[in-house]
């Protein structure tokens, strides 16, 4: 760590704007632009980090009551951070695309003008630092130099920030030494929004009611203020992993996409790659580290939460996971469901917004079957079950832990491989309690792609607004793609038609979450979602020659296994719950097509042909059923 001398006055020199900003970061010149932020925000002073800053602030943030340290011999190194209860989840009516071409942006995203945006953002960024310390974080999404990898440096005066980026991305003095002799990066800018002004008193977790995550794809800037929150805040994650990398990707011919990433090993000792998306809080981390329940089978784990995708030499789809950390969601994650997320968090876990016990640890609904009687829930009030059967919850329901990948037992050899590995399957899935059956396959990349594009699924505590309402959310990327959703099926075509045949993955289509008549849900999940891989995996084997026996059925909506190709041995799983799994009624089916075509027509013409041609064939299909 290296405090320089930019000490910035907050006296009356010319201030630069945020457009000034943008043609510092134009030039490349990476202390340039840092100077012109600083002249912008106004902090009291500017830090470059490397990582080996870390101890020092997490000291400084348990001093000021920002973290909790936990106790020591239950939880080593690890530490419970409780946010401003207005600051809890990713804020989507505050994220912008700021494309030139409003069409660019698509229908699905909040389009801003980028000179209108600048001059609004000079408004909340001027002086928005003063009193606070400027950090500058140089990482690498992906190994450092890798051929998939991309730099970034984002500049936040939030020492949480700092420390979960350290977390979540490779912060190195490498990385800033690439930076500093002239590789390309990603500008970020992250203020809290809490300028120190007059001797006030900082608080535990500074933040801004007024909130901006304004993403400038041409010039790939990304500008936040005033939460200090997940995605809203560590600027690698969705910010650039996936809206402007989005863009980069349309831009040179590979994809960054909402997905996990495993390798699953058969018992015969062959490994298949997969890659998949499902919405926020829908399962992807519970996927990626599954504990399969069929003998001889293992997953192993290569990420959770985002995948960059690209075409490799051979004709193959390679994909490396760009983070280095995991930020899962705590409810629900326990012994019964996560073992490995269990074992992954005994030590060295940043927790924000779980509940603290008597003792000095966390806990959250779902850790444990029975709450403990008493417990310090996610405001810092006292907390007893009553209040939870109440329907007040302990740990705020997008309570989250931050934690090296490199911690997960089930983490694969390899998994920072730089060249990434092959994909076998993807697969596309949401929480629907009803019509979509447990897994089908598409019959062709294009009706993968529709798949993909015709996702919806019920609403979760990842974002603000209405739990359980049914949103469109096509590829599970509704809220993350940096362009028209409509040109990224146009691009996902493009992909995939680019690719070796023989060597193109095969997509399905998944839901774990269909429930019954009095509201439970009929399919295990967790460990017991093996048996779903396990048929993929035998429907790859087919279509490489490897097996010749019939593994599936035709259905208007996809390939479904055929009757036994799902192996449900064990599971107390009645062949009535089995076929309801299944059942694809033509009427509702019809229904969703209808609001698909709905959906499809708010992108007009940009919609691919070839999607318009799928969803007449499903129409057909039903019709016929
Ligand atoms: P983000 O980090 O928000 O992108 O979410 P994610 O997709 O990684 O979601 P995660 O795996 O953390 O799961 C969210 C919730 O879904 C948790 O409460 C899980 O317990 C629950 N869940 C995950 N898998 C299953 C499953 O197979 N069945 C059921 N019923 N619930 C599941
Ligand atoms: C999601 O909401 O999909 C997340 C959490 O993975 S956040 O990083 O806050 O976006
Ligand atoms: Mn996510």
């Amino acid at each position: 760590m290296t405090i320089l001398a930019e000490r910035t006055e907050s006296a009356e020199r010319t201030r630069p704007t945020v457009a000034d900003v943008t043609e510092r970061a134009a030039v490349g010149d990476v202390h340039a632009w840092v100077a012109a932020v600083a002249g912008l925000t106004q902090p009291d002073e500017v830090v470059w980090c490397d990582g080996s800053e870390r101890d020092g602030l997490v000291a400084g943030m348990v001093a000021t009551g920002t973290l909790l340290p936990l106790d020591p011999d239950l939880r080593p190194g690890s530490y419970l951070a409780r946010s401003d209860p207005a600051d809890v989840a990713r804020v989507e009516s505050r994220t912008f695309i700021c494309s030139c071409d409003r069409a660019d942006a698509g229908p699905t995203n909040n389009w801003r003008e980028p000179a209108a945006m600048r001059t609004e953002l000079d408004g909340v960024f001027a002086g928005s630092m003063r009193g606070r310390t400027m950090y500058v974080v140089p990482f690498s999404m992906g190994p450092v130099g890798g051929p998939i990898s991309q730099l970034g440096v984002q500049v936040t005066d939030s020492p949480y920030v700092v420390v979960s980026m350290g977390v979540m991305t490779r912060v190195s003095a490498a990385v800033r030494d690439l930076v500093e002799a002239g590789a390309a990066f990603v500008p970020a800018v992250h203020s809290v929004g809490a300028p120190l002004v007059g001797g006030a008193d900082d608080v535990a977790w500074p933040c801004n009611d007024t909130k901006y995550i304004a993403h400038f794809p041409e010039t790939r800037e990304i500008w936040s203020f005033g939460s200090g929150y997940g995605g809203n805040a560590l600027l690698g994650k969705k910010c650039f992993a996936l809206r402007i990398a989005s863009v980069m990707g349309r831009d040179e011919g590979w994809l960054a996409e909402h997905m996990l990433l495993i390798r699953l090993t058969s018992p015969q000792g062959r490994r298949y790659h997969v890659a998949a998306a499902f919405p926020s809080a829908c399962g992807k981390t519970n996927l990626a580290m599954l504990r399969p329940t069929l003998p001889g089978w293992s997953v192993e784990t290569i990420g959770d939460d985002i995948a960059w995708l690209r075409p490799g030499p051979d004709g193959s789809l390679r994909a490396i996971n760009p983070e280095a950390g995991f930020f899962g969601v705590a409810p629900g994650t326990g012994e019964s469901t996560n073992p490995a997320a269990i074992e992954t968090l005994a030590r060295d876990t940043i927790f924000t917004n779980v509940a603290l016990t008597p003792e000095g640890d966390v806990w959250w609904e779902g850790l444990t079957d029975e709450a403990p009687a008493h417990l310090t829930d996610w405001t810092g009030a006292p907390w007893t079950p009553a209040d939870g059967a109440a329907g007040r919850p302990a740990a705020h329901p997008n309570s989250r832990f931050t934690v090296a990948a490199a911690q997960c037992p089930t983490i694969t050899d390899g998994w920072d491989d730089p060249e990434g590995v092959p994909l076998d399957a993807i697969v596309f899935g949401g929480r629907r309690a009803t019509n979509v059956p447990l897994v089908a396959q598409a019959e062709s990349w294009e009706h993968g792609v529709f798949l993909g594009a015709t996702i919806s699924s019920e609403r979760t505590a990842a974002a603000e607004g209405v739990v359980g309402e049914l949103r469109r959310d096509p590829f599970a990327m509704m809220p993350f793609c940096g362009y028209d959703m409509a040109d990224h099926w146009a691009h996902w075509l493009r992909v995939g038609a680019a690719l070796d045949p023989a060597r193109r993955p095969l997509v399905f289509g998944v839901n774990w979450f269909r429930k019954d008549d009095d509201g439970r849900f009929m399919w295990p999940g967790f460990g017991e979602n093996a048996r779903v891989l396990a048929w993929m995996v035998a429907q790859i084997d087919r279509a490489r020659g490897v097996r010749t026996d019939v593994g599936a059925v035709p259905s208007p909506v996809g390939l479904l296994p055929s009757p036994g190709a799902l192996d449900v041995d064990g599971l107390d799983l009645d062949p009535a719950t089995l076929a309801a799994l299944f059942e694809v009624d033509p009427d509702s089916w019809l229904l969703e097509a209808d609001l698909t075509a709905e959906f499809f027509a708010t992108f007009g013409d940009r919609v691919p042909p070839a999607l318009r041609t799928r969803l007449a064939h499903l129409r057909e299909a039903l019709e016929e059923a």
